[in-house]
């Protein structure tokens, strides 16, 4: 997720030793995608004169044939949303730190112009950004609170930018765009590499063929994922109330599912005395050749990449995995040597 992470990290190694933690989403509900399927659209496709050609046709990201699949089971999701029902104060925690990710993100869209998507908006931290720079901006996420936090802001800003409660492993906004981000470590947040697999192949099929996808998610290579029982205090601040909070916790990572969960304690005191919340997250760590065979066959090949926000190179120590995608162009010989049914 977040912006936030690196300062968090930057604290937290400084004061601790050790690295680690983050938050991820809310699971809310997916509302169908509208309208008719993809392979409905190409059945009908006026340009589509043979079968070969409508097997080239469905083979181009764009038209994947996966639009017209269900979408994946939103249960195991469920939990892992826990940190993002109080979206003001999400705000309050997560702002501080995310600066050099804005900056990086609003570069990198303005040099390639255009309609911009970001993936897991949350409240907008990155979309709104990128709105007050005259972008036209669609923000997605599964979250309606988050959701609903970003048009209050857009609202409040007076900037336009449209918002959609989607699951962004099979999200159909029936267009393409010229810049895709998904930001926040947001990738993490899907827990396997199927889920992985079909967010990367979701974006392929809305990315433009000049556009560029950037998304970053934290190097296993650069991240303590040593299991850790004992509580350990992470990081300060004032909710909303007006009241320090002092966040603790504590992790435990699954090498089988390359899964790290945090256990986030929050504590801070009111009239009615001390209070003390608990949250569940779990986060999926991916290593690079994962990752970029997760890309290749979702037809998105890495164009740069990067280790920090300050565009620093990336090294098998990078706390970060930033990349930045473009779209392979041209349909897949595979399908197209595929005889017609
Ligand atoms: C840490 S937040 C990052 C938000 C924002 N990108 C930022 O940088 O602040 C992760 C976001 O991903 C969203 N999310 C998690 N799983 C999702 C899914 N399957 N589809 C869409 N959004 C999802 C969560 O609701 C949450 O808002």
């Amino acid at each position: 997720m977040s912006a936030t992470w690196a300062w968090r990290t930057e604290q937290r190694t400084a004061r601790l030793g050790r690295r680690s933690r983050c938050r991820n989403g809310r699971w809310g509900r997916v509302r169908k995608p509208r309208g008719r399927s993809a392979l409905q659209k190409c059945r009908r496709h006026p340009r589509a004169s043979s079968w070969i050609e409508l097997r080239i046709k469905l083979s181009r990201p764009s038209l994947g044939p996966s639009l017209a699949r269900p979408g994946p089971p939103l249960e195991a999701h469920m939990d892992n949303l826990q940190e993002f029902r109080d979206p003001v104060n999400y705000d309050l925690e997560e702002l501080p730190g995310s600066a050099d990710r804005i900056a990086f993100m609003c570069r990198r869209a303005l040099r390639v112009a255009g309609p911009a998507l970001d993936l897991g908006c949350g409240t907008g931290i990155v979309a709104l950004p990128l709105a007050v720079m005259g972008l036209s901006v669609t923000g997605l996420d599964l979250s309606d609170a988050m959701v609903a936090h970003a048009r209050h802001k857009a609202a409040t800003l007076g900037v336009k930018a449209s918002f959609s409660v989607q699951d962004m492993r099979c999200f159909d906004l029936q267009r393409t765009f010229r810049f895709i981000t998904l930001t926040g470590h947001a990738f993490q947040a899907l827990l396997t590499q199927s889920d992985q697999s079909m967010l990367l192949h979701a974006v392929a099929r809305h990315l433009d063929d000049e556009g560029e996808f950037v998304f970053e998610t934290r190097n296993p290579a650069g991240t303590d994922l040593a299991s850790s029982a004992e509580e350990e205090p992470w990081f300060a601040y004032v909710n909303a109330s007006g009241s320090e909070v002092q966040v603790s916790g504590t992790q435990s990572y699954d090498r089988t599912r390359q899964v790290l969960t945090w256990t986030t304690s929050r504590r801070w005191s009111t009239d009615g005395g001390p209070t003390l919340h608990r949250s569940d997250i779990a986060c999926r760590f991916t290593e690079v050749q994962e990752l970029d065979a997760l890309l290749n066959a979702a037809g998105l090949r890495v164009k740069e990449r990067y280790g920090a926000w300050d565009g620093r190179p990336f090294t098998s120590a990078s706390e970060e995995i930033i990349t930045v995608c473009e779209r392979v162009r041209g349909p897949s010989v595979e399908v197209c040597a595929t005889p017609p049914t």
